[in-house]
């Protein structure tokens, strides 16, 4: 039996990312809905419970409140913001309701270097985001270190074990948070660290047998990362009662439709599902060349697709998708944030509720880099799990304007040729995103001794780490030399081809 913390959600963008912090320490975390009984907690026989922050106030009507009890487990229990505010306000210490919120860096400055401070600086940088702080400590606690705005910024009931902090230990603007965490976990929580996401993998195949029954599962495989982990695990849980589908919607990379029913039709065996809709597709974008429209009708359609192959395919009850934590939070307009909204994903929602299916969310808590670390784990190639991102509408909004069939072919063509440049120098693996878009822009040239007069390839290459701000690439010269030779050579229609050097903001990645 692995040791769990418990990581008590109060609606905080972070929760996620403290269960994160938790897991890279080796230790395993699972998420609690905040009202979570403290006698389920013990069933659990968690180590330790963490409360995470939130954008409520003590003082607000219908804050959302723990139960009282999980403080007289004997477990100990680290509060994160709202967290140590709640803790303050339910063990009778006064908080104190402030006009503005304290947002960004402040230093905190430590006065006692106990068990959970260890090792840590005397004078470091932390994170803030709150506007209630605590004025008077509950009986038995102690301050043990403050910032400029607030004299109780960690606290901790020695005894008890209850420990609180004011400012954010799990984000990176935060020196040296990840060692506080660390501390909680190993020296107040007597965690091992020996865990690992191979056991990750075994209690997720559990979950999913558990949660599924003799029930059949349908997912949508785009042949992208998240998709193919989750199918891979799926597939290890359940077999055959998993039924993949692959959407051909004409709007794919080169070959992509092969590779995909290579490695999971005849090396996984599992059952996929290969639906060819790209003159469907194809045919209602005819003449489209407003850019949310079609993202629109290509989504749409999608769905009506996938609904004729739910249809078709006998009872299923569960639907899976491959959704990460960053797709929960970008999906979510923050504070009315319109910024997550820009373009319309329809990766995330939309399909569920029209079709009556339950959800089977596996990746659901994980980032990135951890589902490739469980894709290794399920044996998938290297290929996959470190393949770019490729946006879900596709080809079709690289094709600038109207998506015609020799449009279409230009951009792959030409895109494949990219593609090998980038793997061929190594620059694939170290760049966020490398793809060709096609400009419906026609300029002359000249080729042979005869004058040309055909369309424009832009290579699109960037850096990021999460798609939400990028740079354009430095390329070597010679790479992009080869690159732009090797497209007006070889790629019919095209006699010219860009670099774009913009950054987004205020440049989106994909141009469409
Ligand atoms: P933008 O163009 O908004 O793209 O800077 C940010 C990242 O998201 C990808 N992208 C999408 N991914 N469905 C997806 O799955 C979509 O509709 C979609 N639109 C953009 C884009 O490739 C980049 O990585």
């Amino acid at each position: 039996m692995h040791q769990t913390i418990a990581v008590l959600d109060f609606g905080s963008q972070y929760t996620q990312l403290i269960a994160r912090r938790i897991r890279e320490c080796h230790v395993y975390s699972k998420i609690y809905h905040f009202g979570v009984k403290a006698a389920e907690l013990k069933r659990d026989g968690v180590c330790g419970i963490v409360l995470s922050g939130g954008p409520s106030s003590v003082f607000t009507r219908r804050a959302p409140l723990p139960d009282k009890k999980i403080f007289e487990l004997g477990v100990p229990v680290l509060g994160i913001c709202y967290g140590l505010q709640l803790m303050t306000h339910l063990l009778d210490g006064v908080v104190e309701e402030t006009d503005h919120r304290e947002y960004g860096h402040s230093t905190l400055e430590i006065s006692d270097k106990t068990l959970l401070l260890q090792g840590i600086s005397r004078s470091i940088r932390v994170w803030n985001s709150h506007g209630d702080r605590v004025i008077k400590l509950p009986r038995g606690f102690q301050g043990t270190a403050r910032t400029g705005n607030s004299n109780y910024a960690t606290i901790e009931h020695r005894k008890k074990k209850l420990f609180g902090l004011q400012f954010h230990p799990e984000v990176s603007h935060t020196e040296q948070g990840l060692l506080i965490i660390q501390n909680f976990l190993t020296k107040i929580c007597g965690c091992r660290g020996d865990w690992s996401m191979a056991d990750f993998l075994e209690q997720s195949v559990q979950a999913i047998r558990e949660k599924v029954g003799d029930k059949r599962v349908i997912l949508g495989l785009s042949g992208g990362v998240d998709s193919s982990v989750a199918a891979a695990l799926i597939h290890r849980a359940i077999g055959s009662r998993l039924q993949c589908v692959f959407v051909d919607n004409g709007l794919l990379r080169l070959h992509e439709r092969d590779a995909v029913v290579n490695l999971f039709s005849r090396n996984f065996k599992m059952n996929l599902r290969v639906v060819r809709a790209s003159s469907l597709f194809l045919g209602k974008l005819k003449g489209v060349t407003d850019p949310e429209r079609k993202r629109k009708i290509i989504g749409k359609t999608f769905i009506e697709v996938f609904d004729d192959v739910v249809r078709s395919i006998g009872q299923v009850d569960f639907l899976a998708q491959g959704t990460l934590y960053p797709d929960v939070i970008e999906s979510v307009a923050i504070d009315g944030n319109p910024a997550s909204l820009i373009k319309s994903h329809h990766n995330v929602g939309g399909l569920p509720k029209r079709m009556k299916l339950k959800l089977l969310e596996p990746l659901r808590e994980l980032f990135k880099d951890e589902v490739r670390v469980l894709g290794e784990e399920l044996g998938l190639p290297r290929e996959v799990l470190l393949r770019q991102p490729f946006p879900g509408p596709g080809l079709g909004v690289r094709v600038i304007g109207a998506i015609t069939p020799r449009n279409l072919r230009v951009l792959r063509e030409a895109d494949a040729i990219l593609n090998e440049e980038m793997i061929a120098s190594g620059y694939y693996y170290k760049v966020w995103q490398s793809f060709a878009v096609f400009l419906p822009v026609r300029s002359v040239g000249v080729m042979g001794d005869k004058r040309t007069y055909e369309n424009v390839i832009v290579l699109r290459i960037v850096e990021s780490l999460d798609a939400m701000t990028a740079d354009w690439v430095r390329l070597p010269y010679e790479i992009l030399q080869t690159v732009s030779t090797r497209i007006i050579n070889e790629v019919k229609g095209v006699n010219r081809v860009c670099l774009d050097i913009s950054s987004k903001p205020p440049g989106t990645i994909e141009w469409e």
